[in-house]
């Protein structure tokens, strides 16, 4: 058990509809085994737990720890190649590197530093694009273990388009799905999510094995790209001349639900929009991705007007890295500069979609997203060194909300000094 003395920024009331930042400048959170067993005073908390070790966090910042809701694990050494959009980056950057798995020994070493990209970042729970390598995946699910972080993650399928060695068959995919769901599905705080890379790669018979595997597999997940780049789009809509539109190829397959997160979704229609509410399925948003591949400005107000679900994804490797403070400050340029009419985001809008959103498109939010009592402890402490322009930044805030603004502005994974997940420290 400990104390945990901290300022803390959360938000468990929802900005988009009408809430705002909760922020306290002196606060004691009683951990005991991992769950937040009270939210109160110093004073009061001492009293009750007078042998508890005590966490002085007051220096910095406490935050919910960040959820990546998309992130690609054999992609970490792709990061960082400019100047390409979606076809030709997978085609030059992304698919070379993933063939790389194929060894062992490489997937194991990229599995490592994916994990040290996560924690380092503060980001406590993700859905992750694995590989298509069943071994790979196997791989990373047993190393992320080992770190305890809270992972969803599964075999990327394709049966066409891609170089020969990424491609599976219906039969092999749905075999090594099914061995892959069994032995790791529910461990811990491992979840598995059937991942045909995108409709563009995967036909229909592909994709309808994977709907079948999550109607076998209850409480599986699904992850897919939707919508990302025009061209992509154009593609889709030739390969499946049957389908309504581009999400209607997951919908008749059967992969579309509630535990359905679909990545950028930059060009959707009305219907898309629609159906995504009506099913609860969720976008992850993607903004330093959708800006480095030009794919286009994220339609954020038609998604909250449609009442889809939306939180935010680092997409490495197309994103420039793992720091989801990076992904909400280029969430806020992008909404700004959006000639179609952005949403106007506040600091609180960001801490939500890194965090309490990310908790509720996962369906995690009984257990994380904000650092109530009752929640497990998962969190992140921003403590930036002293006199550099962050900490100077945040002694000098004329509120909460603008301390919170400038952690976004300049906040780097190097400021971040201490992470827990399920009060185990992962970093620091
Ligand atoms: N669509 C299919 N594969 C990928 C990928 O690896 N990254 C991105 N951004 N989009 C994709
Ligand atoms: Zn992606």
């Amino acid at each position: 058990m400990f104390i945990c003395r901290a300022r803390v920024f959360d938000t468990p009331s929802d900005p988009f509809a009408g809430g705002t930042l909760r922020s306290d400048s002196d606060i004691a959170l009683v951990v005991d085994e991992g769950l937040i067993i009270a939210r109160t005073d110093y004073a009061s908390a001492v009293a009750a737990h007078p042998d508890a070790e005590v966490l002085d966090l007051r220096a910095g910042v406490l935050i919910p720890g960040l959820i990546d809701t998309h992130v690609h694990y054999p992609q970490v050494r792709a990061i960082g190649y400019l100047g390409m959009p979606l076809l030709d980056w997978l085609d030059h950057c992304a698919l070379p590197e993933e063939a790389e798995l194929g060894d062992d020994a490489y997937a194991s070493a990229v599995a490592g530093e994916f994990l040290t990209g996560l924690t380092s970042a503060g980001t406590t729970s993700a859905m992750v694009f694995g590989s298509h390598f069943a071994s790979a995946v196997d791989t990373l699910f047993s190393q992320a273990a080992e770190v305890g972080l809270r992972i969803t993650s599964g075999l990327v399928t394709s049966d066409r388009i891609l170089p020969e060695e990424l491609l599976t068959s219906v039969e092999r995919s749905v075999a090594e799905s099914q061995d892959l769901i069994d032995r790791w599905h529910g461990t811990g705080h491992l979840r598995y999510a059937i991942t045909p890379r995108f409709s563009f790669s995967a036909g229909q018979e592909l994709l309808a094995a994977g709907g079948r595997l999550a109607a076998d597999n209850p409480g599986v997940w699904v992850t897919s790209h939707l919508n990302e780049n025009r061209d992509e789009v154009a593609g889709v809509a030739e390969m499946f001349p049957e389908a309504l539109d581009y999400l209607d190829t997951y919908d008749r397959a059967g992969l579309l639900g509630r535990r359905t997160i679909l990545a950028h979704n930059v060009h959707p229609s009305e219907r898309e929009l629609a159906r995504m509410a009506e099913v609860g399925a969720a976008s992850a948003h993607c903004p330093t991705s959708n800006s480095n591949l030009a794919s286009g400005f994220f339609p954020l107000r038609r998604h909250i007007e449609a009442g889809v679900r939306v939180a935010l994804g680092s997409d490495v490797g197309a994103g420039t890295g793992f720091s989801l403070l990076k992904e909400g400050v280029q969430a806020y340029f992008m909404q700004q500069l959006d000639p179609s009419g952005g949403l106007p985001l506040s600091s609180a809008h960001l801490l939500h979609l890194g965090t309490t959103a990310g908790a509720e498109a996962l369906d995690l939010s009984d257990q994380v997203g904000d650092l109530s009592e009752g929640k497990r402890f998962d969190a992140a402490y921003i403590s930036p060194t002293a006199g550099e322009p962050l900490d100077v930044g945040i002694r000098n805030a004329s509120s909460d909300e603008d301390a919170l603004a400038k952690i976004f502005a300049m906040g780097t994974p190097a400021d971040i000094s201490q992470v827990w997940v399920d009060g185990d420290l992962v970093k620091g």
